[in-house]
């Protein structure tokens, strides 16, 4: 495969989002559209990936900071031809092809895109445009074939009716050879939009007498592209329609299909059961044979196989194996739950490591904490962790058994074996096989008539 560099349209306003967000930076399963672009360049490995920005510039340049790609700037927005002329002052001098994107179409894959760049130089075409059929063709540029060879492209606006009957699409992705860069200004903007298209460098390059391809994709889910909302919508529900096929097939059971969310990144073992009303957000893995009921928001993290969770919210944890979470807990970033802790309802965990076998089941908040094994925590118990200004540390340490309703002031450290009498506000560390009673004697005074 012949060296090459990658250019991402991202320039334009989105004007049909109806935002004054810029419209690469819309979010798709949590992700905003350019990012899903820029992963699939970025793994087919192009010498450099140059994105051009214009509309909302600072809010995209900001996002993708330290991510690699250069930029380049189209101050005023004349077309995608013109885009590609921006990227030109970056890339005139180059020697290899040059692979040519739209921002908005976030599903083609790397593999598609490594044998568009491919047949590009095996054939020694000057371009090579990616193309798919859609049974509802309308908005795209349309493939004008000639005895079977592609001709040209024609945008919605300016084709014939017969011309847009056709269902063949242009992706909006192409590969070019250097010579784009000679035929770039020869492009005109005499069409409906006034605009100077990129699909024109097809026709132009094939009145030059050059080579000119198609590389056509079965599968035309992959070449969508999105400029409203109802666009957006529709992405998000086939990216999570196609994730949960794939669950199905690998032996998860999903319950009810209409009415749960999984990211496309989720991680499910066999034998899992998700409930209705279950959301799993981004980067989640949950092992094998799980009960996952609703309502659960799941964002984050890692559930070990054989563990429960029932009507809670998990954001940023490690769970170990057969764990029980809920109903109502809220288990939140820096928790650890190892194997077969249960955490009951109401209860929440923030940067606590729970060791195996304990139980927080009611009520209680254990924060900035190290529980030991089989601790047993009473109902209503509180780490209290913050004092105006900092976070301190609790320690309690393994088979201790908590009372109900113990506050730890924190810093404080329990030794193993420790007994907490009921009430208690422990304020000191309690050394290993100690008993502590830290509350106000129970006094009995007779009522004077
Ligand atoms: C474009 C193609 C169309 C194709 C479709 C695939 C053109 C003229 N048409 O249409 O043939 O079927 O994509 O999705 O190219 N942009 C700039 N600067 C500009 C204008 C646009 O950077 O001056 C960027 C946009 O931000 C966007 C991309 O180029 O990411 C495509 O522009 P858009 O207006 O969405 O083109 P489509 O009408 O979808
Ligand atoms: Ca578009």
């Amino acid at each position: 495969m012949k060296n090459f560099s990658a250019v991402i349209l991202a320039a334009g306003s989105g004007t049909r989002m109806r935002s004054s967000l810029p419209k690469v930076m819309h979010r798709l399963a949590g992700k905003p559209l350019i990012k899903w672009v820029i992963e699939a360049v970025s793994a087919v490995k192009p010498d450099d990936i140059i994105v051009v920005l214009g509309h909302g510039s600072e809010v995209v340049e900001k996002y993708l900071y330290d991510s690699g790609v250069k930029f380049v700037y189209q101050r005023e927005q004349l077309g995608t031809a013109h885009a590609v002329m921006e990227a030109g002052k970056k890339l005139e001098n180059y020697g290899g092809d040059i692979l040519v994107l739209n921002g908005d179409a976030p599903f083609v894959k790397p593999s598609t895109l490594s044998a568009l760049v491919k047949k590009n130089s095996q054939t020694n075409s000057s371009v090579t445009v990616l193309s798919a059929e859609f049974e509802n063709s309308f908005g795209y540029g349309r493939i004008i074939r000639k005895n079977g060879f592609l001709e040209k492209i024609v945008e919605e606006r300016d084709a014939s009716s017969t011309e847009r009957s056709i269902k063949e699409v242009n992706s909006g992705v192409y590969c070019f050879d250097r010579n784009l860069w000679r035929i770039l200004p020869k492009i005109k903007s005499n069409n409906a939009k006034k605009e100077y298209y990129i699909t024109d460098a097809v026709g132009t390059l094939r009145k030059f007498g050059k080579k000119i391809s198609l590389h056509t994709v079965k599968d035309g889910y992959e070449i969508r592209g999105i400029n409203d909302r109802s666009e957006l919508a529709e992405a998000e529900v086939m990216l999570k329609n196609k994730k949960i096929e794939g669950l199905l097939c690998n032996g998860v059971s999903i319950l009810d299909i209409g009415n749960v969310y999984i990211s496309y990144d989720a991680k499910i073992g066999r034998d899992t059961i998700v409930y209705p009303g279950v959301f799993i957000d981004a980067g989640v893995s949950i092992g094998k044979n799980c009960i996952i009921k609703g309502t659960s928001y799941i964002a984050n993290s890692k559930i070990g196989e054989g563990s429960v969770v029932s009507y809670s919210y998990i954001d940023g944890a490690v769970v170990n194996k057969k764990v029980r979470i809920g109903p109502f807990s809220h288990i939140r970033h820096g928790s650890v739950l190892k194997d077969g802790v249960k955490i009951g309802n109401f209860s929440e965990t923030k940067k606590a490591v729970i060791a195996k076998n304990s139980k927080i089941n009611h009520l209680s908040y254990i924060g900035d904490a190290r529980v030991g094994e089989s601790v047993n925590v009473g109902a209503g118990t509180i780490t209290c962790n913050y004092d105006g200004v900092k976070k301190h540390q609790t320690f309690i340490g393994s088979k201790s058994f908590i009372g109900s309703n113990v506050n730890f002031v924190a810093p404080v450290k329990i030794g193993c074996g420790v007994l907490v009498a009921a009430g208690s506000t422990v304020t000191r560390d309690v050394p290993s096989g100690n008993l502590v009673i830290a509350r106000a004697r129970q006094e009995l005074k007779r009522i004077k008539k």
